[in-house]
């Protein structure tokens, strides 16, 4: 079934003007101050469909902290590096648990469950450190080619407020590296894994990187095939049932697309053949998923009469 282009901004147009309405009770992110910063209010989505048209409304060309978004980026890089090697060190499960869980690790013999979480975006990190001679320089390029957008950038200041205050981060890849899953230096690591998460993009920007899940691989800018058939369906089922944490059921049960959110308060989504959407709103749900980000995709899904199932 087919949305036509007037009804995607229609739809946009009533999910903005109802939930313009919603009294939203979550907190914007403070465990990363810089985060805190960010004003609460601040609202906007993006529609991007294959045909390459765009719809959007509120604050959707404002960039914000990508944060935990980045981690499907940053598996599409080591997926495309290294290949299947990396499911030995990294599992394809839900955890059912906070992203930054360390619990699940010790029955796990240091493989994390999947590699959304802190965890098993650490060990991601540790594969493009590995792999490249200058990770960070290579993901910027990575990106780059993806969204054919040389200005996207990591923000040096909100990477620096999470090292600032990255305890966890840093006991979660200490254990890993106890474990022996993770080859580098843990403050090189975390110092890339830091500025992954700092990305700064927009919900535009997020949609028109995403496509590229929609699209069996092709990039939609250039027609070029940049990631393979197999690796895009690999990484969206991963989004699908790893993608929001303790709460994947919940975006499934809801939404049904795959997806995956951030601290920043973004969630993007993508449904297959069709399009990529992003959203923003800072304040999050006690699950740490932007609360009006969820309820807007699943007015989406709800209005236009499909998801994926
Ligand atoms: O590792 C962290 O704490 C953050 N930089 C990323 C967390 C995040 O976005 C979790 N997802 N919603």
């Amino acid at each position: 079934m087919k949305v036509n282009v007037t009804d995607y901004q229609k739809i946009l147009n009533q999910i903005q003007s109802e939930l313009s309405e919603v009294k939203v009770t979550g907190k914007v992110a403070s465990y990363i101050p810089e985060l805190a910063k960010v004003p609460a209010d601040k609202f906007g989505m993006h529609l991007y469909n294959l045909e390459g048209e765009s719809f959007c409304f509120g604050d959707s060309d404002a960039r914000f902290s990508t944060q935990s978004i980045s981690k499907v980026l940053s598996l599409a890089l080591a997926m495309k590096t290294i290949g299947g090697d990396l499911w030995k060190r990294v599992g394809v499960e839900p955890s059912g648990a906070k992203f930054n869980s360390l619990s699940l690790l010790e029955d796990n013999f240091g493989i994390p469950r999947n590699p959304f979480i802190n965890a098993g975006a650490l060990v991601v990190a540790d594969v493009l450190v590995s792999n490249f001679s200058n990770p960070k320089a290579a993901f910027l390029t990575f990106l780059h080619e993806l969204t054919g957008d040389d200005t996207i950038a990591y923000d040096e200041v909100v990477a620096a407020s999470e090292k600032s205050e990255g305890y966890r981060n840093f006991a979660l890849a200490n254990y890993l590296k106890s474990f022996g899953n993770m080859e580098n230096d843990v403050e090189e690591v975390l110092d890339f894994y830091f500025h992954q998460c700092s990305i700064a993009m927009s919900c535009k920007e997020l949609a028109q990187a995403f496509i590229v899940f929609a699209n069996q691989g092709k990039l939609l800018h250039s027609d070029r095939q940049f990631l393979t058939g197999q690796q895009v369906k690999r990484i969206n089922a991963l989004m699908l049932t790893c993608g929001f944490y303790d709460e994947a059921g919940e975006f499934s049960f809801e939404v049904g697309l795959p997806g995956k959110s951030g601290v920043g308060g973004g969630i993007v989504a993508v449904h297959p053949n069709h399009y990529a959407v992003a959203v923003w709103s800072p304040p999050l749900n006690p699950k740490g998923n932007s609360e009006l980000g969820m309820a807007a995709l699943e007015r989406l899904t709800t209005l236009t009469g499909y998801s994926i199932f």
